[in-house]
């Protein structure tokens, strides 16, 4: 029986791993002019973390969890997202304590979640993330939407920002209320989840992909008209920023996000090309996330970007792949050689491997053919026998001998 992948999860191999990893290193530069440093945090963590940092009637918690009980009986799940590691790390290490605030962190990794697989969602996928913690202002929230879409416009990707204010404890007691006497006129038309969530969590029903009642009732009541005065300003100002950022970007009062712990600021953004999957990343602020996991309050804000349909919206062409360049000996005794040649030539801007296998002159240059090798190096008989190298031009066809030993002018034909 041939074993495969788990359902929903993908291996990584050949030319889309390198362009991946190209892709990853282009983040990393972005984040790292606007000083964002790593966070790693575990794959795994408690169950109870993400019960109560991402909220249990939310579909990730309800749903979607991988979670298991390890030897000592202890409930463990596999991460489903990234922010309530993150500020349980901030919390278990003192951090806002030991570490100059703001602290602006960024994370690249894989994520779990028991989802129906399709194209541009998968059991296990990957994010790039942000979380700052320490900054309150409305600035920090746009400069986080600003690093959002340079990440995509520096990959040529076209997108859409939707932000909203989905507001504080104090204003969102409010809108709970209007929500649930607006539904509960309207209880046939939901599914099973939304009726029993109705009473618990009312904002879910307007994230709800199953009845979808935010694209089919009419007059649903809109957070923006409950706001209270400091969530209000917070929203206002964080509009003037994008705008002096200059990030285009639509209100849309209808976002909600799938995860409990957003405050004020909440926002997704869409790539305008692509399939049905086109929400490539989304988040907010989460001022009550580090005081409900046992720190102290604390003003936080971030988003994630799902690398999965990322990596779809790049062009194929976008990233220049590396060309070869390989070694080969055409008898035994010029294998020695070959080793001391792959040894001189590590380390060098040519991008070079050995193929160490003896074979014929033929073989040898339809093998550096099927690598699309740039330049070709062959020691046979007569070049082992003075210590001589013959390297290919595999582009334009020219060759020429040189002492093995003498790198530098090698690399000057190579160039
Ligand atoms: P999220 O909206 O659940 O937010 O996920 C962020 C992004 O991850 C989505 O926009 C999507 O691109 C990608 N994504 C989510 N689920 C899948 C999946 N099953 N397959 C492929 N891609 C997926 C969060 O995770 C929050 N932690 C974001 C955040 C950070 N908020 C504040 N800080």
């Amino acid at each position: 029986m041939i074993l495969s992948a788990v359902k929903g999860m993908s291996d990584l191999y050949g030319s889309r791993a390198i362009r991946w990893t190209k892709m990853e290193e282009t983040i990393k530069k972005i984040v790292a002019s606007s000083n964002f440093t790593e966070i790693r945090t575990p794959i795994v963590e408690e169950l109870a973390l993400f019960k109560r940092g991402v909220g249990e009637s939310t579909d990730v918690v309800q749903k979607e969890m991988y979670d298991f009980l390890d030897k000592k009986g202890r409930h463990i799940a596999m991460r489903p997202e990234g922010t309530a590691g993150v500020a349980r790390a901030f919390v278990e290490h003192g951090l806002g304590l030991n570490e100059p605030l703001p602290l602006k962190t960024f994370y690249i990794g894989p994520f779990f979640r028991y989802e129906r697989p399709q194209k541009g969602r998968y059991r296990q996928f990957h994010q790039f993330g942000i979380e700052v913690f320490g900054d309150e202002t409305p600035q920090i929230d746009a400069e986080l939407i600003f690093t959002a879409m340079r990440v995509l416009t520096s990959f040529g990707i076209q997108a859409e920002v939707h932000v909203n204010s989905i507001g504080c404890q104090k204003c969102r007691a409010d809108y709970r209320e209007k929500l649930i006497s607006y539904f509960s006129t309207k209880k046939e038309g939901l599914c099973e989840d939304c009726r029993n969530r109705l009473e618990i969590n009312p904002l879910r029903l307007l994230d709800c992909k199953v009845c979808d009642p935010k694209t089919r009732c009419a007059d649903i009541p809109k957070i923006t008209e409950c706001l209270c005065d400091d969530c209000r300003g917070h929203f206002e100002q964080l509009q003037r920023s994008l705008t002096i950022f200059g990030v285009p970007f639509v209100v849309d009062p209808f976002i909600v996000r799938g995860l409990d712990y957003y405050t004020k600021t909440a926002f997704e953004i869409t790539a305008i090309t692509g399939g049905s999957q086109n929400a490539v990343a989304g988040g907010g602020r989460y001022d009550n996330l580090i005081h409900d996991i046992g720190g102290a309050q604390m003003p936080a804000t971030g988003f994630a970007m799902g690398l999965e349909r990322l990596f779809d919206l790049i062009p194929e062409d976008f990233f220049e792949l590396p060309q070869v360049s390989v070694g080969y000996a055409l008898s035994e005794d010029a294998v020695d050689q070959l080793v001391a040649f792959a040894k001189n030539m590590a380390g060098q801007p040519l991008n070079f491997f050995a193929d160490y296998k003896p074979k014929k002159l033929k073989k040898a240059l339809q093998k550096a053919d099927r690598v699309a090798a740039a330049f070709t190096f062959i020691i046979g008989e007569d070049e082992a026998k003075e210590h001589l190298i013959l390297v290919k031009n595999m582009e334009t066809g020219e060759q020429k001998t040189f002492a093995q030993n003498d790198i530098e002018t090698i690399l000057g034909f190579c160039r």
